[in-house]
């Protein structure tokens, strides 16, 4: 963008010195004329200010001997070779800052083409647009996308080496109101959200390398901009839903008793062992709520808000966007991994965990095998069994 933009500056400035060279020339050869000598028209040229053209050549290689040459000013390069402008582009591409009348609290950047150099963590010191790039490109893509296709690739072996997790015993037809309509309604607003950005990232991302060549450039241009219009979107409903989430289930989620036990045996999940008894959240849910929905969420969110443009206040240079958009683009590789999990169990991981999150209701049977000290206050009458006003699902009878 910079690039063409200096481009389309160098070529209008050469223009304009073009033309202005063109008009002077004419002006001096009227009055010898008119008094009948005849001069040169060079020697008459007029010393008027402005800008001047340059005859490529007359510029006089031989200045830049000149032991000071490189340490020139622009206005001393232009008096031993005119039109050469090497000092001011130098001092552009280090970043300097010009003079610019625009308010700095609208255009904060007015006066400055190339940014100062930085060393962002994981660059070089340079520019900090190159710099930026040399993150993203260097580290954030190709790291990010392999630990993504690495989180997929272990969950696929887990699948096809345990299979999905099933329920033990038969089922006896008693449920237990395992999430209410608030509580579904919370949750999969968020997941919509959620899936909407996950694969709008992903694709804005990485799809130059999985889709462009397929698709080629004008479909993939278009669905990427449909696709970036709808991460825009889908953010800021992310944001919200993911607050409820958060308040919704943030009272079974602290840490108690049979946590550490649980994550000590790994859920049972890798040895294959009996699960561990955990109450209506195991640790690792816990750990995913902590973690994805909590830590990363609130990075995530701001850094998005960020990048949307969305918080009052702000001074957005591109600089806070470079910075911005790592962030938001490490964090949300680690949600997505993180998600992963949790879907794969939410989905084919784990027999009855989809329809519970689906009907809201769960067998008496699933709640005692994988969440045994829930299913004891359910029994024991601390935790109600129906939370809501009851309605029967289809064909079976709520306990109350
Ligand atoms: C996109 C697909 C998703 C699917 C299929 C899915 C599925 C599920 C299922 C089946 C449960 C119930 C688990 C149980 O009964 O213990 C659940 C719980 C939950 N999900 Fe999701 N989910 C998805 C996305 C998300 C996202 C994006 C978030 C948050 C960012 C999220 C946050 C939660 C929370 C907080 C719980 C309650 C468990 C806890 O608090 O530890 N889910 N999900």
């Amino acid at each position: 963008m910079f690039r063409a933009r200096t481009a389309i500056f160098l070529i209008a400035s050469s223009l304009a010195g073009f033309a202005v060279a063109q008009a002077p020339a004419k002006q001096p050869a009227a009055a010898p004329q008119a008094a009948g000598v005849a001069v040169p028209a060079q020697a008459t040229a007029p010393a008027a200010g402005g800008i001047q053209g340059q005859n490529i050549f007359e510029v006089k290689p031989e200045a830049s001997a000149d032991p000071n040459y490189a340490k020139q000013s622009n206005g001393e390069r232009a008096k031993v070779q005119p039109g050469n402008n090497a000092p001011m582009w130098r001092q552009v591409g280090e970043g300097v800052t010009g003079y610019s009348s625009l308010p700095k609290s609208e255009a904060p950047e007015a006066g400055n083409l190339i940014q100062p150099f930085v060393q962002y963590p994981g660059s070089r010191l340079t520019n900090a647009g190159e710099a930026w790039r040399q993150v993203r490109n260097n580290w954030i893509i190709p790291y990010g996308g392999s630990l993504f296709l690495i989180v997929l690739l272990a969950i696929a072996i887990f699948y096809y080496s345990k299979g999905t997790i099933k329920t033990h015993g038969a089922d006896t037809g008693r449920k237990i109101e395992r999430f209410t309509p608030f509580e579904r309604a919370a949750h999969w607003s968020n997941a919509i959200a959620f899936s909407i950005l996950a694969i709008s990232g992903l694709v804005m991302a990485f799809g130059k390398f999985f889709l462009l060549p397929v698709l080629g450039g004008a479909i993939f241009g278009w669905l990427t901009w449909v696709l970036k219009t709808m991460h825009n979107f889908a953010g800021p409903l992310f944001a919200v839903s993911l607050v409820i989430v958060f308040f919704t289930f943030l009272r079974d989620n602290w840490p108690q008793k049979g946590d550490l036990h649980w994550l000590a045996k790994g859920g049972g999940l890798i040895t294959g062992g009996e699960e561990p008894p955990s109450n209506r959240f195991n640790a690792g849910e816990k750990l995913i709520f902590w973690g994805g929905v909590f830590f990363l969420g609130i990075v995530v969110v701001s850094s998005g808000f960020v990048l949307d443009k969305l918080l009052p206040g702000l001074i957005y240079e591109r600089s806070t966007m470079q910075i911005a958009h790592m962030v938001h683009a490490v964090a949300t590789v680690l949600m997505m991994c993180m998600f992963l999990g949790h879907i794969y169990l939410g989905t084919i991981g784990m027999q009855g965990a989809y329809k519970a999150m689906r009907t809201g209701y769960v067998d008496e049977t699933w709640a005692r095998e994988h969440h045994e000290y829930w299913y004891d206050d359910v029994k024991a009458g601390t935790i109600p069994a129906q939370r809501t006003k009851p309605v029967d699902p289809p064909g079976q009878t709520v306990q109350a």
